[in-house]
C-alpha cells in the first residue's frame, strides 16, 4: 500500500505546543499533585512529553480504549479494555488524550473515571477534530483545532502504522477502498 503523507505539524511546531500545553496546566494546578491518566495507545507519546513539561508533582498512569480497531471509521461502541491503573479517587485527574473525534472514547473515559470520585477531572487533547463531535464532552486543554481528515503520527496510527513518526501529517488517499487499512 502506497501511501502518501502531508506533513500538517512538525517536530518543533508540537515541541512548542505541548510546552505551552505543560506551562497551562502547570499554573492551573500550582500547588496540587496531578494525576495524568494517557488514554492508550494514541496518547503514549503526547504524554510522555507533556509530563516533562509540567512542573507541579504528577503521577502517570494509563488506560485502554479503542474504538476505531483497525479501521478508519469508527465502531460505534468504545470499550475500555483496561482500567486506570492507579487508584483515582480523591486524585486531580488530568486525562491526556492525542486526539478528539466524535468524542466517544472521551465520553466514556470520563464516565469511567468518575465511577471513582476524583477530587476533580479535566482532558487535555493534543488534536481537536472539532467537525466531529458527536458526542458532547467538556476539553479542558487543546493544541490544535485540525480538519476532518485521517492524521497519523506523534502515537496517531493507521492500521497500527505510523505512531513513531514524529510529526504529525494527514494521509493523502487516491482510493478509498484503501481507507479500511
Ligand atoms: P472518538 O471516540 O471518535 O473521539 O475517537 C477518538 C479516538 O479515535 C482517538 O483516541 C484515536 O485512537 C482515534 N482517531 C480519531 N481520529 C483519528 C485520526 O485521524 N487518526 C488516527 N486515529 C484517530
Ligand atoms: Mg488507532
Amino acid at each position: 500500500m502506497d501511501e502518501e503523507l502531508e506533513i500538517l505539524f512538525d517536530e518543533e511546531t508540537i515541541g512548542r505546543t505541548v510546552r505551552e500545553l505543560g506551562e497551562r496546566v502547570s499554573q492551573d494546578y500550582a500547588g496540587k499533585e496531578l494525576l495524568l491518566v494517557g488514554i492508550l495507545k494514541g496518547a503514549a507519546l503526547f504524554l510522555a512529553d507533556l509530563a516533562r513539561t509540567v512542573t507541579v508533582p504528577a503521577e502517570v498512569a494509563f488506560l485502554r480504549a479503542s474504538s476505531y480497531g483497525n479501521s478508519t471509521s469508527s465502531a460505534g461502541t468504545v470499550q475500555i479494555t483496561q482500567d486506570v491503573d492507579r487508584d483515582v479517587s480523591g486524585r486531580h485527574v488530568l486525562l491526556v488524550d492525542c486526539i478528539i473525534d466524535s468524542g466517544r472514547t472521551l465520553a466514556a473515559v470520563r464516565e469511567r473515571v468518575l465511577m471513582r470520585r476524583p477530587a476533580s477531572l479535566r482532558s487535555v487533547v493534543l488534536l481537536d477534530k472539532t467537525d466531529r463531535r458527536t458526542t458532547k464532552v467538556p476539553v479542558d486543554y487543546v493544541g490544535f483545532e485540525v480538519p476532518d481528515r485521517f492524521l497519523v503520527g506523534y502515537g496517531l496510527d493507521r492500521a497500527g502504522q505510523y505512531r513513531n513518526l514524529p510529526y504529525i501529517a494527514a494521509v493523502l488517499q487516491e482510493d478509498d477502498s484503501n481507507s479500511a487499512g
